[in-house]
Parts: C-alpha cells; structure tokens; sequence
C-alpha cells in the first residue's frame, strides 16, 4: 500500500516513544522508507541505535549538523517526503507547531515542509483537556495538520482518558488514508462560501451571519480525496483550508464573475450565503445626516442567482450541488428549489434559531436530488463535508 512512499517520522520525547520502534516495523511492512528524525526529549524515552538499526536509515537529530547540512540540508529533508508523521507528537511539540516555533531539528523539519503532516498525539489527560491544548489542536486543524488518536485508556501515569497515543496499526492506516491518490485526482471542483458584502456607501455593507464554516469544510474535504478546488470565499469568518486555489471576493456580482471565471469544473458546490439583494443606489461618498431627521431610502436590485446561473450554463458542471437554509419546511422549500435553481442536489438544513446550526460546530441536513430526499444524521460539520465529498466522488466516477 506504501510502496515507494517516503515518511519522515519525528518521535517526539514521551512514554508513547516506545511505539515508534512498532511504527517503524509496520510502515516499513506496508513497503514505505522510514527517515526518522528523534527530539532531545524522545532521545531520553528510544536511542538513535534502536531506531537507525530499524528503520535501516540514519537518524536525524541536530539542527546545526555540518554534515547533515552538506549532505542534506534540513528544507531538502523536510521536502524529500511524502508524509511528515509526528508519533508521539506532545503537548510541546503541538504547541511549537501551532506557534510557528523553529528552535531545533523537529520543528524546523515542520515549519519548512511542503508536505502534509500527520500528528499522532499523545499525552496526559489533563495536559490533552488543557485550554491550551485545545487552542493548539484547532490551530493545527485549521493549518491542514491531519490528526490520528488519541485513544482512552489506561497511561503510564496511571490516570485514564483520552491521551493514550494511536496505536500503530491505527496510525499506518491514518498514513495509508494520507497518501492514498483519492478519488479525485484530476478533478476541478469549484466550492462557494461564506457570506457576501453589499455595499451601503464606502464604509457600510449589508452582509448575513453565515459563518463560512461548512464551505470551508467541504472544500478541504474535497482537497484531501485528491481534487482540485477553486474555493471562491466571501468574507467568511472562518480562514480558508490550506491546499486550495483562493479567491476572494465581496459581492455576490463579483462572486459571479469569479465562479464564471473558474469554469470549466467537473463540480460545483455552491454554499456560499450570498445576498438576494444589492443596494442599487449605493452611496459613492459616505452617506451623511442632513439634519431633516428622515433616513435616507435604500432601493434594492435583485442580485444575479449564481447557482441558477451555473446550472444553465453551456460549460455547467457535470454535477451542480446547491444549498438551502431553511427555517421551516425545510423538505418541501429545498425540493422546490432544486427544480427552480437547475441544479442537480440540494443540501438543505434547518436554520432556525432552535436548531442550533448558524454558527454551530454541527450541521443535520437532508439529501435532496433526483431519488428523493435522504436525511441525515445530526454531524459535525466536517464530518458532513466528509460524506458529502464521498458522495460527490462517487456521482463523478
Ligand atoms: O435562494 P436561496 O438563497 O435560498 O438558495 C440557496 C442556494 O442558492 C445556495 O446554494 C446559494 O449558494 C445559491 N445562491 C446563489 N446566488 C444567489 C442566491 C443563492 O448562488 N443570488
């Protein structure tokens, strides 16, 4: 499965080291080479001699190496993998890596690769619940880091919960899931997201409070089975996923030109929240108070539909997956609107202030194309951009 891949694996300095040796076996078993790359602190818990002997490599250790230097220096090391694994990445190291630390061999090797890196945490509980800890996790998260474990159980230190490091099976099959080509290499698909900004004058916008969290989501979802997304962003709340192509734009007139600028595209997905309405006379200079005590009239322009556009137009995309947030009836409004729109599915789901979903880390959303309409379960929304990339992997075979 690993045939030909090159991983480099820093073993960071805790109990779950020991592991590392295992790693090393049953990558080298799946057909990858190992270069391992061992911290101060993992050299207390596994020696060089284990390691190289295993992994039938030398190992990495020193950032100022004059040798190392000469023969590889630490941007080519970092760079001549396909997979930069940290197992046991502790809470040191999560830390460094979500500060942009660069102080030794390891975080250097981190900060410099161009590469996907894989994280296999492992730590005491309540250094894994520590605020701190959760900040960095999200950190590395919204960087791209993928992240394996850790799992409950019994630790070294004798308490319980979760901070056990994957095992590393567990951890082949995360790396095996990284570098496996996806089915959607070759593919472009074009992603909408966020909200759009309509000008008032200079200064004010009519904007919406979608968050861009789902867009986002579904477009590194995409990315990580291997397509090409265009990812065409309002100005969302949320930053875009690393590993994409980024536009940015304000208005939905600009969000038009961008998605048609991005055609050709075997799919589209169009989450963005973009505005039904511009501000036809929108002010040039800063609208002011004249004293009259009477607000100025705003009159409204309807705004291009882009999702109705694309999916009438003479390059649309094999497949066009709109969105619809509903606040009631949600089944029968969305239905309806497939028909209208022109577009293939539809992903709706409940807005309404009850359901907890703006803004929300979780998304419960109904399937609606020609076969009907498929509900699923409540999910994070990542987890609902995993699915739905599947889904969309599968409609384009
Ligand atoms: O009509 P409504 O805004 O509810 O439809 C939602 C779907 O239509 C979303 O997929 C959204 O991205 C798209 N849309 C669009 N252009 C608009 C309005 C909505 O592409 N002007």
């Amino acid at each position: 499965m690993l045939a030909g891949k090159r991983v480099l694996l820093v073993i960071g300095g805790g109990i779950a080291a020991y592991k590392s040796l295992e790693l090393i076996r049953l990558l080298q078993k799946a057909g990858a080479a190992v270069v391992p790359v061992l911290t101060h602190a993992g050299a207390q818990f596994v020696t060089p001699l284990s390691l190289s002997a295993l992994a039938g490599h030398k190992v990495y250790q020193e950032l100022f190496d004059l040798t190392d230097e000469a023969e590889m220096g630490h941007i080519r090391l970092s760079r001549a993998a396909d997979l930069l694994v940290v197992a046991p990445a502790t809470a040191d190291l999560m830390a460094k890596m979500a500060g942009g630390r660069a102080d030794d061999l390891a975080s250097t090797l981190l900060l410099a690769t161009d590469k996907r890196v894989l994280i296999a945490p492992a730590m005491n509980v309540r250094m894994w619940d520590h605020p701190a800890t959760r900040r960095n996790l999200a950190v590395l998260r919204g960087d791209g880091v993928l992240v394996v474990g850790p799992n409950d159980g019994e630790m070294a230190c004798g308490e319980f919960g979760p901070g056990r490091m994957a095992e590393p099976a567990q951890i082949v099959a995360a790396v095996e899931a990284a570098l496996s080509a996806g089915p959607l290499v070759g593919r472009h698909v074009l992603v909408t997201s966020g909200p759009t900004h309509e000008p008032i004058d200079p200064v004010r916008y009519i904007a919406n409070r979608s968050s861009g969290a789902q867009g986002t989501a579904i477009a590194a979802a995409l990315r990580d089975l291997g397509a090409r997304v265009t990812f065409v962003t309002g100005p969302a709340s949320v930053p875009p996923p690393p590993g994409v192509t980024v536009v940015r734009v304000e208005t939905a007139a600009e969000m038009l030109a961008a998605v048609q600028a991005a055609l050709p595209a075997d799919a589209a997905v169009m989450a963005a929240a973009v505005a039904d309405w511009r501000v036809a006379n929108a002010g040039v200079q800063k609208m002011k108070k004249d004293g009259s005590g009477r607000a100025p009239a705003l009159d409204f322009a309807e705004n291009p539909d882009i999702l109705a556009s694309i999916s009438k137009a003479a390059d649309r995309p094999r497949l066009v997956v709109g969105f619809a947030a509903e606040t009631e009836a949600v089944v029968e409004h969305a239905t309806a609107k497939r028909l209208r729109k022109g577009c293939d599915w539809i992903v709706a789901n409940d807005v309404s202030p009850a359901s907890g979903i703006m803004g929300g880390s979780e998304n419960a959303v109904t399937v609606i194309s020609d076969a009907g309409a498929e509900v699923w379960p409540r999910l994070a929304k990542d987890e609902v951009a995993r699915r739905l990339a599947l889904r969309i992997a599968e409609a384009l075979q």
